[in-house]
């Protein structure tokens, strides 16, 4: 199911950015594009200028040769064809071609009562939203934005612990292509200590029940480091940057649901224990010393691990706490920089 910003997709436009996409990297003439949507050749300027306001550099156009999608831009349509029918993760899909947050529009979807599984991804965000009220960069078609809903039946302090299972998702897809990855506590997807993914897990929920959990998904698929704002260079990396090729961003969405499918399923078999022992193979923090910066209070301390409800154990001065949010920094050793990759 495509999406346009505002409901369905100008069916025009839609057809032109097939016609480049099926050319991807090649220019087409504006008399093809013209023949084979059958408008005539000014309608097809105006088009395009609409469609370039919302891909921006990813369409090119030059006088004597016409209009082309950049080779790097990996459409998300067809990722509903690499789905398949038995997963509960991704039926049904909603593509967007700009939302303000995925997190939003599955919020939306879920009052609305829309099952399980439902899942939304977009070409880009208006208003990504990381933790802490933090902005979440999201530049139109390079990256992936992805929002899926749960409805596990778990009471409401369990919710938290769904972030280990997108971390887990996230981990397995990625190494998909053969990169090794690091988790930081609570939601951070790391490589060589610079952020790749970040995930949000949002929930309503009654006093004895969850409602639903919104597990918003963040990766860094194609996005270049020119492209990064200056508060994020150095600190963020993509899939790109990493494996010096360009990923395809449908195949790498499929991936990940693919594993988002199947630790839910453990998930609701077996509970958090057999992912949170996954995950701790694979925790950054580990014996680091670190500065915890929670709702009104500082902890210092060296990291112990997680316990068995996900919370980080820390040993300080005063004895062994435990910390069930906040946001964590490194202290001396290894860096003396923050490591909150934001
Ligand atoms: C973080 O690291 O602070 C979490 C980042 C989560 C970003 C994802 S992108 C898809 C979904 N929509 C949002 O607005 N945020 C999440």
């Amino acid at each position: 199911m495509r999406e346009g910003a505002k409901g369905r997709a100008d069916p025009v436009e839609e057809r032109i950015l097939r016609l480049l996409m099926e050319n991807r990297g090649s220019y087409v003439s504006g008399q093809r594009i013209a023949d084979s949507v059958g408008i005539s050749r000014t309608a097809v300027w105006k088009r395009v200028k609409r469609l370039k306001g919302r891909y921006g550099d990813l369409i090119e156009s030059r006088p004597s040769s016409g209009y082309r999608l950049k080779e790097d831009y990996t459409p998300l349509d067809g990722l509903d064809l690499l789905i398949p029918p038995e997963s509960i993760i991704g039926h049904p899909l909603f593509i967007y071609q700009e939302v303000a947050s995925t997190n939003d529009i599955a919020c939306d979807l879920a009052l609305k009562g829309i099952r399980e599984g439902a899942t939304v991804v977009a070409d880009a965000q208006t208003r990504g939203r990381g933790r802490l009220g933090r902005e979440w960069f999201s530049p139109r078609g390079v990256n992936l934005y992805l929002s899926t809903i749960l409805r596990p039946p778990i009471p409401p302090w369990k919710g938290p612990q769904l972030v280990f299972l997108g971390a887990m998702a996230v981990v397995r897809a990625v190494e998909g292509l053969g990169l090794r990855v690091e988790v930081k506590w609570p939601n951070d997807i790391l490589v060589k200590g610079r952020k790749l993914s970040g995930i949000l897990t949002e929930m309503s929920s009654e006093p004895e029940r969850i409602n639903f959990v919104i597990l918003g998904i963040g990766v860094n698929v194609n996005m270049e480091e020119e492209m990064l704002p200056p508060e994020l260079k150095g600190r963020a990396t993509s899939l790109r940057g990493e494996t010096g090729r360009v990923v395809d961003r449908a195949r790498f969405a499929a991936s990940l649901i693919h594993h988002l499918n199947r630790y839910y399923r453990l998930f609701l078999d077996q509970g958090s224990a057999p992912i949170l022992d996954e995950w701790k193979g694979y925790s950054f923090l580990d014996g680091r010393e670190v500065e915890v910066l929670g709702p009104g209070s500082v902890l210092r301390g060296i990291v112990l691990g997680v316990d068995d409800d996900g919370a980080l154990l820390l040993r300080t001065s005063h004895g062994v706490e435990r910390v069930i949010s906040g946001d964590v920094t490194l202290k001396g050793g290894l860096e003396d920089r923050p490591c909150y990759l934001p």
